[in-house]
């Protein structure tokens, strides 16, 4: 039997543990038409809802035309277009009216279109002169979109990533655009919470309080087991209670972390599965991440890293400028300890979650944390 634990690209809604609150909000925000922000921390999740939404879309019937695009590797506007339009013409079925009018459509940028001899994915070669034909195109595919008679969904992924480009003005300009259309519904996506919410909830800033904010949080440790249990249990091999909290506790229920522990734990059971086994496929992991995390150290300034140990034998970390967990961790002045933390989250090490209006820091890798907590 196939391995039920997977923690690359989203596969079946059996495969898929929960998210059915969140799903609800989406296809209703998707039927009614409002655009939502779903900001969460990385590994958590969000991508594969976004495609566990789409199933649904599919198997529901629901006449919502559907498409995905990653900005995540985009740099410029000319990137923004360009993978906009790839995303497009992927989803749209070649042979559909929809499909051809696009073509037709792209044709008349006369690109030049290349299809990924691995993954068959299109691929779009644009020649705009200038930041005025850039502009014009990425308002010309979404008013290509808006003008099909058809309800689209249009889920842009780590879309914090605009506020990097050089020009300026694309947040306004997108917001201009998007303003103007009435048949399609926007799902932006992104995993840094500070810029996604000065993007949406900023005053100053054009998306301001254009979008409802869908919240992901771990997902629910009572249905977690039940998934766990399930999964094992369908492949005839039999997992204990002490074994399922084990997993829970030591990948603190986060998602990503909480599949690879299973899919390991999954690839080394035979027909019965306890703590000790369990504890066998983490230290697996640990050792064969090890390899990464060494050279996180090389990457880092002593006090970034003796600041990332201190939160990991913690765990998670409420006051980081605190007298008791400074002095306790021999890391210095307070204000320079802030400093530290501040680089730590822009470089993705540390994450700041709030829940119930509390902040909590943390490591965002939990195996590194493991790692360090351990190693330290
Ligand atoms: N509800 C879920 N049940 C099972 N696996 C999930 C679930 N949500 C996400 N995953 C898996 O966890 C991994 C990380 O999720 P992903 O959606 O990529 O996170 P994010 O986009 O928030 O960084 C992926 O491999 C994904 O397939
Ligand atoms: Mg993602």
């Amino acid at each position: 039997m196939d391995n039920p634990f997977i923690f690359r690209a989203y596969k079946t809604k059996e495969l898929f543990c929960d998210r059915q609150k969140e799903l609800e909000q989406l296809i209703s925000n998707c039927i009614s038409g409002a655009d939502t922000t779903l900001i969460a921390q990385r590994r958590i999740g969000k991508t594969g809802l976004i495609y566990r939404l789409f199933d649904e879309i599919k198997t529901q019937k629901l006449p919502i035309v559907p498409i995905y695009v990653d900005i995540f590797a985009t740099r410029t506007l000319e990137d923004l277009v360009k993978v906009i339009s790839e995303a497009i013409m992927e989803s749209l079925p070649p042979k559909s009216n929809i499909g051809k009018k696009f073509l037709i459509f792209i044709k008349s940028l006369r690109p030049v279109i290349t299809y990924d001899p691995l993954t068959s994915a299109p691929q779009i070669q644009l020649t705009l002169q200038n930041e005025e034909e850039r502009q014009q195109t990425l308002k010309g595919l979404l008013t290509f979109l808006d003008n099909q008679n058809e309800k689209i969904l249009l889920a842009i992924d780590e879309f914090q990533q605009i506020r990097e480009y050089p020009e300026k003005n694309v947040e306004a300009l997108l917001r201009t655009i998007i303003q103007k259309l009435n048949d399609v519904t926007f799902l932006y996506c992104g995993s840094k919470r500070h810029m996604m919410l000065d993007i949406f909830s900023g005053e100053r800033n054009p998306f301001y309080r254009s979008t409802e904010f869908l919240n992901l949080q771990k997902i629910d440790h009572t249905v977690y087991s039940d998934f766990i249990k399930h999964n094992f249990t369908a492949a005839g091999k039999n997992i204990d209670d002490d074994a399922v909290r084990y997993i829970l506790d030591w990948t603190k229920a986060h998602t990503y972390f909480t599949q690879r522990l299973c899919h390991t734990a999954f690839n080394l059971a035979g027909q019965k599965v306890d703590t000790s086994l369990v504890k066998e496929a983490a230290a697996q992991i640990l050792q064969s991440d090890a390899v990464v995390f060494g050279q996180y150290q090389q990457l880092l300034t002593s006090g970034q890293w003796n600041l990332l140990i201190a939160i990991a034998k913690e765990g998670e970390v409420e006051q980081i400028s605190a007298r008791q967990f400074l002095r306790k961790h021999h890391l210095g002045n307070p204000s320079s300890v802030n400093r530290t933390l501040t680089s730590l989250i822009e470089k993705n090490l540390v994450d700041e979650n709030i829940s119930d209006g509390k902040t909590q820091y943390s490591i965002n890798d939990v195996f590194f944390s493991r790692w360090l907590a351990e190693k330290y």
